[in-house]
């Protein structure tokens, strides 16, 4: 990619840009600065900063731009009289293109991240599969798999050794295992005096895991090494469609549960006395949907809702999950001994359907997290780019 053009506006505080491939984009002076590529600003080794914001000038000047023989950009600042400056960086034409923010921005409220496809029961039978035994030799493959956990939030993987801890080897695959009080993995089966209501027959109502947890973890393993019941059906619905369903049909029951805390507790075994507030659905600072918290085992009393507004709170909360329950948000499967499914936990809700008395279901999960199976994706992505 080329640059075709560059010149200095508004006085030296930025530049416009256009490239040869189409496009044209500005860029402030003191963001060019404050990005140089040099080796004094970054280390060649590591690429990470060596400067603060404080070592740059406040109002740095472009004196001069120029677009080189490969169709990179030259900016020649202007001497700030500290000699510090007045100096010479380039910037590949690609690198300033992927970085362009002088566009339209989308700022709607609860929009998704590019690469992200919210889901509905449509997606029955097209849940992202994978072998085990393949994703553990072709780095490929696992790319392939960890994407569809990127995309839809969820994806399945058969042929998993059937034995207790395998679980804990599939995280390893692309990243750490989470430990908490729960342990390094945690056994849902039947008991007889459960410590959670997840170790009993009966039907769990979709959820996110562990929402009294702050971070809480942000994926979820679970595997089955044994499913010889009647039901036990595993489901899941992604809580970021249900999120723009209840936006697009009613903005103030949307802002209800974006903008007040809801609270969560969990206090089930001694020793153990976890709480958090954070709302149902959390947004990023310009909107963006960031997670989505939802479990009435753990949910608490909510009170950081002013009295006029709790009301339209409940409402708001009533309807996401009317709308949970809806079966045309719901993709179900049967786990078989020896696959495992996996879940975006700031996302995607899961569910069990109630199962009888007789035969035997053990599943064994895990906690992961988002980031290393971002990053383990994206270092693969990059070497076969
Ligand atoms: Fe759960």
């Amino acid at each position: 990619m080329r640059l075709s053009g560059a010149e200095v506006i508004d006085g030296g505080a930025a530049a416009r840009l256009t490239w040869e491939v189409g496009g044209t984009a500005r860029f402030h002076a003191l963001w060019l600065r404050d990005n140089a590529l040099d080796a004094e600003t970054r280390s060649p080794r590591n690429g990470q900063r060596l400067v603060t914001i404080l070592d740059i000038p406040a109002a740095p000047v472009i004196a001069d731009l120029a677009v080189t023989a490969d169709g990179a950009l030259r900016v020649r600042f202007a001497p700030d009289g500290a000699g510090a400056d007045g100096k010479s960086v380039e910037f590949p034409a690609a690198w300033l293109y992927a970085r362009r923010y002088d566009r339209p921005i989308d700022c709607r409220p609860g929009r998704v991240d590019e690469g992200v496809e919210t889901f509905d029961a449509a997606l029955s039978g097209a849940v992202t599969r994978a072998d085990f035994v393949e994703i553990s030799a072709d780095r490929g493959a696992l790319a392939a798999w960890l994407a569809g956990v990127r995309r839809h939030g969820v994806a399945i993987l058969a042929g998993v050794p059937r034995e207790p801890g395998s679980v804990c080897r599939v995280a390893e695959l692309f990243g750490y295992v989470r430990e908490t009080n729960y342990g390094r993995l945690f056994d849902v089966r039947a008991e007889v005096n459960p410590t959670n209501l997840a170790y009993t027959n009966l039907g769990l109502q979709a959820h996110t895991d562990n929402p009294y947890r702050d971070p809480v973890p942000t994926l979820q393993l679970l595997m089955c090494l044994e499913n010889s019941v009647e039901g036990g059906l595993s489901t899941v619905v992604d809580g970021f469609r249900i999120a723009e369903r209840l936006r697009d049909e009613s903005p103030a029951l949307f802002e209800a549960l974006t903008s007040f805390p809801a609270r969560f507790e969990y206090a089930g075994e001694g020793g153990v006395r976890l709480a958090s507030r954070r709302p149902v659905i959390e947004l990023a600072p310009d909107g963006r949907l960031q997670a989505i918290r939802f479990n009435n085992r753990s949910a608490a009393a909510v009170t950081d809702v002013p009295f006029d507004d709790m009301p339209r709170y409940y409402a708001a909360l009533r309807r996401f999950a009317e709308i949970l329950e809806d079966p045309a948000m719901a993709v179900s499967f049967r786990l078989s001994p020896g696959e495992l499914f996996i879940v975006d936990n700031t996302r995607v809700l899961h569910a069990r359907t109630a199962f009888s008395g007789s035969g035997e279901r053990w599943l064994q999960g895990c906690y992961a997290d988002k980031d290393g199976l971002l990053s383990t994706l994206a270092a693969i992505e990059e070497d076969a780019a």
